[in-house]
């Protein structure tokens, strides 16, 4: 059988929504959507932000202001970008914060606003968009990012970091098993050390040299946010049409060094 690489990974007439795109790995994300022909809708907190990289984008790319730790946030970005486009084909949901506190230090407002961003915001998201897809009979893809440290603590203080992404994993698990008769598919990609503004630098605040040290997986090299994109485009495309409830954990070999 001929497999079409360009057909698999074609995108044109789809839309999709990425959540933290105004920077990092969900700029990265939404520049190579739009590059395979897709309708991006650039969801952050920092709307403005998001804004300009979707001009810079141009074509069908839009940009809304978004608060992933709120509900009404959630239901409004999902609503709008099905008037704005008339279906929602791939959500990902990119967007993340990495604070940094030791257990004696976690009191209930810090463990609450990570969980709320990175796992509830992820719940309420695929719930909405989900229901999107239901009603308009659209065979969706989901991407979840989550990270290695779900997997393998990488440096103290990121406890409650580390506990939402893998729930994240669960979540998408799960997600997976429900919405698999309706065709939709759902699986997530976990990022070892990446270069962005945010998180990932080797200069993060907080950490002493040993454990920046440990950071460096077997490639030698922190991750690009293009590499990341690359993951997530696949597992989005037709190219992963046989892969639902999965990991890809793209780290540079960081759980395995
Ligand atoms: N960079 C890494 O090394 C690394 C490693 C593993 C996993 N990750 C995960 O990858 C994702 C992207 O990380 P990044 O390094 O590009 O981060 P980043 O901090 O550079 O970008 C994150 C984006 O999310 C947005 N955001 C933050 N809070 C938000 C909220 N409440 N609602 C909407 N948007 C919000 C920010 O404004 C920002 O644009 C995150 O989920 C992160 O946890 C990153």
């Amino acid at each position: 059988m001929h497999l079409d690489l360009n057909a698999l990974y074609n995108l044109r007439g789809k839309t999709v929504i990425v959540t933290g795109a105004a920077q990092g790995m969900g700029e990265a994300m939404a520049r190579a959507f739009a590059g395979a022909g897709a309708k991006v809708m650039l969801a952050d907190i920092s709307g403005d932000q998001a804004a300009s990289v979707a001009r810079d984008i141009g074509g069908d790319a839009v940009a809304m202001a978004t608060d992933m730790a709120s509900e009404a946030s959630i239901v409004a970005l999902v609503k709008a970008t099905r008037q704005q486009f008339g279906q929602i084909d791939i959500l990902v949901n990119n967007a993340g914060v990495q604070h940094r506190r030791m257990l004696e230090d976690t009191d209930l407002a810090y463990w609450d606003q990570t969980l709320d961003i990175n796992l509830r915001g992820v719940m309420l998201a695929m719930r909405e968009a989900v229901a999107v897809m239901r009603a308009d009979g659209t065979k969706g893809a989901i991407v979840n990012i989550a990270s290695n440290s779900a997997f393998h603590p990488m440096a103290p203080s990121l406890m409650a970091y580390a506990a939402s992404k893998a729930g994240v994993v669960s979540l998408t698990r799960s997600a997976a098993m429900e919405v698999a008769p309706d065709g939709i598919r759902v699986n997530a990609v976990c990022p070892g050390n990446t270069t962005t503004p945010g998180q990932g630098t080797a200069s993060g605040p907080g950490f002493p040299p040993e454990v920046i040290a440990k950071f460096m997986p077997p490639l030698g090299r922190a991750g690009r946010p293009e590499e990341i994109a690359a993951a997530v485009l696949f597992l989005a495309s037709d190219a992963a049409s046989y892969i639902t409830g999965q990991t890809l954990i793209a780290d540079g070999g960081h759980l395995i060094g």
